[in-house]
């Protein structure tokens, strides 16, 4: 579809021509020119969308999460890091614990607005002042079923009190948002009203809350484009995830006008959560070429980040940052990747971008040309008869329903070509961990380095931590863990554990091994040392 500009270029030129046929030398002038104009114009060409943050206000209403105090400070530090706009810091009028972490993250003088959450009520707005945040963000609900089961206000009141409270933050601070809570099921010409009065006293932008997540992507495209049109301020989307449209929603309010989405890590929040902050940025910046501003490579690290602060794992087939995302495991699917890897991945995002990394992976489907090229990695070189039979050994784990690691291939290849692979690095000869309830655990461990006998002790966040400290003390290469997983085989206190590891050496490579058994110590302690003797094995 042409848009104006392109029309209009498009008959002038015509005119242009019909008028004088041998001016072509102006006409294509004239077409340059316009042609320069039409791009400059056209509303594909890049523009900007800020990100907001609200992992540490929304995101911590997910049910069971609760960030200590260090760890909203750390969270707040990482997302300031990667260029997010602004960040919600908490709801300071909620608890006295709050607002002192509000502040404490506005005094950390990071390099982002930092946002404060305020009914509307003066109390609110003033806890938020209190801890001196750069913008108050205050909301009211306004659908017809929050408005009489919540606060059973008439719409009159709820536009009086809107004005109100904007007209009292605007006169203590510079920037106000304000939110229509349940806007989306608001009825539109009331939510048009509320907006313009919110406009009118101030806010200096208005937020569009899908609260309860039943909006569509396109009753959310229809919805802003209204509001874009009738509302002079800037627009923010908030978008739950109840259908899963958070992410598609916050796109549509984009497409329509939207200049700023707001998103949790890892889509935390109440409910189904909110949407997702690598999802939004990268479906922004890769697809629709819109520049967010956020440093796309450190997505992996925020995501891994919160998963562990707030204990909800990323499942492998989550978008972006899911450990199986540039993962590839077919046959057919490997060997096109090795070739070029845009064949089996999107191509407009690479592991690289998002600060992941691209695997072949062993199981059931693994096919000749990977197996080769990982075996090859570390100098491995089977005959023809070898590979089939290595293949064929790692196909038949995998099909016990096993996950087989770099560690287990090369010890299939190792028997199955009846060869003595390189030395090991590290062999560890006695561990002790001491842990208990009034102490810092701690762990001792003793190992012949490159032959030699070392010892070496450490102290940790706990049993597991304090051991991998210790072995990673007594390494002397740069080895650095970048990836743990435990998995309880069959449920009971008397469960096996399976760990499995990713280590990274000096030259960015990443090695998987695995341990198991009944300790869960002893068995991290176990894939680490497999996964550290890998990287000696070049
Ligand atoms: O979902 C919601 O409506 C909210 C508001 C406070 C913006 O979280
Ligand atoms: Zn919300």
């Amino acid at each position: 579809m042409l848009n104006f500009a392109e029309m209009a270029c498009f008959f002038l030129c015509l005119k242009i021509s019909l008028n004088n046929s041998h001016t072509n030398k102006v006409v294509w002038l004239l077409a340059r020119i316009l042609r320069g104009i039409v791009i400059f114009s056209d509303s594909s060409a890049k523009k900007d969308v800020t990100v907001f943050d609200t992992t540490l206000r929304d995101g911590e209403q997910t049910p069971g999460i609760a960030f200590t105090f260090e760890q909203k400070l750390q969270i707040a530090r990482q997302l300031s890091d990667i260029g997010v706009h602004a960040i919600e810091a908490g709801f300071p009028a909620s608890s006295k614990a709050e607002k002192e972490t509000v502040s404490a993250i506005k005094k950390l003088d990071l390099e982002t607005t930092i946002c404060g959450l305020a009914r509307s009520v003066k109390a609110d707005v003033g806890a938020c002042l209190d801890c001196d945040v750069d913008m108050v963000h205050v909301f009211i609900p306004t659908s017809d079923i929050q408005r009489e089961n919540t606060i059973n206000k008439s719409r009159e009141e709820v536009l009086a009190i809107t004005s109100e409270i904007i007209g009292y933050i605007r006169e203590h601070t510079d920037k106000c948002m304000f939110s229509a809570m349940d806007a989306t099921r608001t009825d539109w010409d009331y939510l048009i009203e509320v907006f313009r009065t919110a406009a009118d006293a101030g806010a200096t932008i208005i937020n569009v809350p899908d609260t309860v997540g039943v909006i569509s992507p396109s009753g959310m495209k229809t919805l802003i484009g209204r509001i874009h049109r009738d509302v002079n301020c800037p627009i923010d989307v908030h978008c739950h995830n109840d259908f899963g449209l958070a992410v598609a929603n916050t796109i549509a309010a984009v497409e329509a006008g939207a200049s700023q989405v707001q998103v949790t890590v890892n889509g935390l929040g109440e409910r189904a959560g909110n949407a997702d902050l690598a999802q939004t940025t990268m479906i922004l910046e890769a697809i629709y070429r819109i520049n967010t501003g956020i440093k796309k490579e450190r997505l992996v690290e925020t995501s891994r980040l919160v998963s562990r602060f707030s204990g909800i794992a990323i499942p492998p087939t989550q978008p972006i940052v899911g450990e199986n995302v540039f993962s590839h495991e077919s046959g057919i699917h490997s060997h096109g990747v090795m070739k070029n890897a845009a064949t089996f991945e999107p191509g407009i995002m690479t592991p690289e971008m998002v600060g992941h990394r691209r695997r072949l992976t062993l199981g059931k489907h693994v096919g000749r040309h990977a197996v080769n090229q990982m075996l090859s990695e570390v100098h491995i070189v089977p005959g023809e008869t070898q590979l089939d039979a290595i293949v064929e050994k790692v196909k038949a784990i995998a099909n016990k329903g096993k996950r087989v690691t770099d560690a287990d291939l090369y010890e299939i290849a190792q028997t199955v070509m009846e060869i003595e692979l390189s030395h090991k690095m590290l062999d560890l000869m006695d561990i002790a961990i001491m842990t208990g309830n009034h102490m810092i655990p701690t762990a001792s461990v003793k190992a012949m380095v490159n032959g030699k006998e070392h010892i070496f002790s450490a102290v940790g966040n706990g049993p597991v931590d304090a051991a991998l400290k210790a072995i990673f003390g007594i390494v002397p290469a740069r080895v650095q863990l970048k990836e743990f997983n435990i998995e309880a085989i069959a449920g009971g206190s008397d469960a096996m554990c399976h760990v499995t590891i990713a280590v990274e050496d000096e030259q960015g490579k990443i090695y998987d091994a695995s341990g198991s058994g009944d300790d869960i110590v002893l068995s991290s302690v176990e894939a680490l040392v497999n996964a550290i003797n890998l990287t000696s094995r070049k």
